[in-house]
């Protein structure tokens, strides 16, 4: 039968990884935690039951939640925490979604192990536009710390530098065999030779985009984010925080043993990251005599911003009969975000200027926001409760300056602190410009909207220049996608439709960037007629 409704029991259970067992938060016990089946157009309901002992949301990474932001989930923006003890049903509305999607927690860290993916398969009576794959396989990318993740969390508030970087890369769960005490776990795929294999890839790191291959095996690319693509072959993939990526691979080698694996692409300068490599086993079910040392994968460098970008950048919306794409072409708003990572000065004594004496921020805009404490984005709109955010998010830089220059004015080290929203009126046709700046030396900023998909119509390094980087737009078959990763010193260009009332939340996914304020959020107004407005809250909203 098929499962409309789900239970979700939010609790700390022990795993053991890297020699060292710790209790994590888990959903059922389970880590990464249960799929999500749905078709197109479905509405599922999840009872998320909060069995910890800490404060939990959950948010449905991709799904547009249609004049519902209700059940979104993100801390202080559509709800309060469900706290300890307390229930929260929660409906995850399909629309236009098709291919995989995931959800996650969204309240401090604690999405890093309270994850698992979503798999939407096409409405009944209608097909993949690819031959139907022999078996399906999701793919979760994760990152994982031998401390308890609260402890990293509380870390980065108390230092308000750099956080730790994880210990481990995991694929769906498991290091691999370049970790200690991790061999015998590591994954395993199991195939048959001659057949085609669909992996359903989730990043859910924290903060580092990954690179990921098979020894020997090219990958196809056939969906990013929920929606189909042009097909794209290449000997690796690269994924940033939040994105999902639908691969078609042949089993065609030699029956044997083969690597696949995964590791950072990190573009920062003096940014310390994970360098480590996770692996799997791609095991051929026939195969008698495996060799004793199987091949590993080609990775590029991780500073290897050339390869990072040549993948991303030839990714295409399929955009045919079948699905269709609808770019707005006559736009009603634009706007310019600067996204920033912030460093104040400090003292000799080691306290900085930033917030409670931290040294480094993030923003958008030269706003770092700033989470409301009391009561949630959403409400305080629908209530009209005054105090909790203004509306002075700009459409534009409060500067002009050349954004990528080595040396930047002083006043942009130090950004303004506060809730501050961006209205939309209903129906406007929306171009935002994402602009990477040089602060503290720049790095790539996976971004993401919630509520929407948004055409990728335009990307480059350096500054946008609108006269000419316009121009090279593509309108005719761009990427639709929730997450991009916007080049270091560099922009992109995306564009919506604002066709879904609400209190909507954008923020980059890198985990220490969210923390340190690179968000911003949008409220798209109701519109006239049936239809157009937002529908009313559920009766168990979890209290503030
Ligand atoms: Cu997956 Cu607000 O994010
Ligand atoms: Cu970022």
């Amino acid at each position: 039968a098929w499962n409309y409704r789900y239970k979700f029991f939010v609790k700390e259970s022990p795993y053991t990884r890297l020699c060292k067992t710790k209790k994590i938060l888990t959903v059922n016990g389970q880590f990464p935690g249960p799929t999500l089946y749905a078709h197109k157009g479905d509405t599922i309901i999840v009872d998320v039951h909060n069995k910890a002992k800490q404060n939990i949301t959950l948010h449905w990474h991709g799904v547009k939640q249609q004049r519902y932001p209700w059940s979104d989930g993100p801390a202080y923006v559509t709800q309060c925490p469900i706290k300890p003890g307390h229930k929260f049903s929660q409906k995850v509305i399909f629309s236009a979604e098709e291919g995989t999607l995931w959800w996650h927690a969204h309240s401090t860290w604690s999405r890093a192990t309270v994850h698992g993916a979503i798999i939407i398969y096409p409405k009944t009576g209608t097909s993949y536009p690819f031959p139907k794959p022999h078996a399906e396989v999701p793919i979760i990318l994760g990152e994982w710390w031998k401390k308890d993740v609260r402890k990293v969390y509380e870390g980065l508030l108390a230092t308000g530098g750099e956080p730790n970087v994880s210990d481990a890369f995991t694929i769906n769960g498991q290091p691999g065999l370049l970790y200690p005490c991790s061999k015998r776990e590591t994954y395993k795929l199991k195939v048959v030779y001659g057949k085609t294999y669909l992996l359903r890839l989730v990043n859910a790191a924290m903060n580092e985009v990954l690179f990921f291959s098979i020894a020997k095996h090219n990958l196809t690319v056939v969906g990013a984010d929920g929606s189909y693509t042009k097909q794209l072959t290449n000997n690796y993939i690269v994924i940033s925080p939040g994105q999902t990526l639908d691969c078609l691979f042949h089993a065609n080698q030699k029956p044997d043993h083969y690597y696949m694996a995964a590791r950072a692409y990190s573009s920062g300068v003096n940014v310390s990251f994970d360098n480590t490599t996770t692996t799997a086993i791609l095991h051929y079910s026939d195969c008698y005599a495996t060799s004793s040392s199987p091949s590993f994968p080609y990775l590029p460098y991780y500073n290897d911003t050339t390869s990072a970008f040549n993948f991303t950048g030839r990714l295409r919306s399929l955009a045919n009969e079948d699905h269709p794409i609808s770019v707005p072409l006559y736009l009603t708003k634009r706007l310019i975000s600067t996204i920033s990572v912030n460093s104040f000065p400090c003292y000799p004594n080691g306290t900085c200027q930033g917030p409670n004496g931290t040294r480094l921020s993030a923003s958008m805009n030269n706003i770092s926001f700033v989470n409301p404490q009391r009561l949630d984005v959403l409400q305080a709109y629908y209530y009209h409760v005054h105090g909790v955010y203004g509306k002075r998010f700009p459409s534009f830089p409060p500067f002009v300056f050349n954004f990528t220059a080595d040396y930047l004015p002083l006043n942009l080290q130090t950004p303004i602190h506060g809730t501050e929203v961006k209205f939309l009126k209903y129906n406007s046709m929306v171009e935002m410009i994402l602009q990477g700046t040089n602060l503290v030396a720049g790095i790539d900023h996976p971004m993401h909207l919630h509520g929407y998909s948004f055409y990728v119509v335009g990307w480059g390094f350096g500054n946008f220049d609108k006269h000419k980087d316009t121009l090279n737009f593509n309108l005719v078959d761009p990427p639709f996608l929730n997450t991009v990763m916007v080049p270091r010193n560099g922009w992109t260009a995306i564009r919506f439709k604002a066709n879904n009332p609400g209190v909507w939340f954008m923020h980059c996914h890198f985990e220490r960037h969210l923390t340190w304020g690179m968000d911003t959020v949008f409220i798209v107004k109701d519109g006239k007629g049936p239809g157009a407005s937002m529908l009313p809250p559920p009766p168990d909203m979890p209290p503030c």
